[in-house]
């Protein structure tokens, strides 16, 4: 979440840098042997913990048979067992799995397969080439991620590169947590993505909770109702964790 880094560093400016040497478990420890409680887990994604042996393990066992392949032509049996698993849990016919390092490089990726899939489908609409997302959205810090992000403090230097989305505006705001914060009703959305479904390739957000906006949680329902909406216009749907 380089944005938020970035937002946030005119305050950690004024700091003196904490130096991490090593962690345990849910505490990392600093150069003077100070134990801090990473209640952050580098923004959620080190849910495990460090330094877990069973983790270390396996990563040590795979270095010692491959670091790393292309899937350019190429795949290898650790991938195409991850890749089993998690269509074992995607829901419906979900039976694909495209690997990004990256939660931007996935938006970017997916961007790309929605907008190409409309020009390839049985029945192409390549005129469908824009994108629907939420107010106070965040999907990343890549030109294509932030075109359809929703917040404007990590966006609005960068303008001039980024295309346009479709969005629709906030009925019953709660600015109590963020500036940009506020939940869209659903029946502005529909009457949003109505207007534009002819030419929208898909409709993207985060599922359950927007986090970049201040975790904000949605309503019971708020995310099925909007992917039944996408469903109801023939529009891709895109969750983006
Ligand atoms: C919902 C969401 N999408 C995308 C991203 C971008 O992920 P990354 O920082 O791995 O590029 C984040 C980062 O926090 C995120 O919260």
């Amino acid at each position: 979440m380089s944005g938020i880094l970035s937002h946030n560093s005119k305050i950690w400016e004024g700091e003196e840098q904490i130096i991490i040497e090593r962690a345990e478990g849910c505490y990392l420890i600093d150069t003077e042997g100070k134990r801090y409680l990473d209640g952050v887990s580098s923004l959620w994604v080190n849910v495990h913990g460090h330094c877990r042996p069973e983790i270390n393990k396996a990563i040590q066992a795979q270095l010692e048979k491959v670091a790393h392949t292309t899937f350019l032509g190429l795949t290898h049996p650790s991938a195409i067992e991850l890749a089993e698993r998690l269509i074992q849990i995607a829901p419906g016919q979900l039976q694909r799995v495209f690997y990004s390092d990256t939660g931007a490089a996935a938006m970017e990726i997916a961007i790309k397969m929605a907008l190409q899939y409309w020009q390839q489908c049985p029945s192409p609409q390549p005129e469908r080439t824009k994108f629907f997302s939420l107010h106070s959205s965040y999907h990343g810090d890549t030109v294509g991620a932030m075109s359809v992000g929703g917040i404007d403090i990590y966006r609005k230097a960068y303008n001039p590169l980024l295309f346009s989305r479709i969005s629709a505006p906030v009925a019953d705001s709660d600015h109590s947590h963020y500036p940009d914060a506020g939940m869209t009703s659903l029946e502005e959305i529909e009457r949003t993505i109505s207007v534009h479904a002819h030419e929208l390739a898909a409709v993207i957000m985060e599922p359950l909770v927007q986090g970049a906006a201040g975790i904000q949680v949605y309503p019971p329902g708020y995310t099925r109702a909007i992917w039944e909406i996408a469903k109801r216009h023939q529009i891709l749907f895109m969750l983006m964790r």
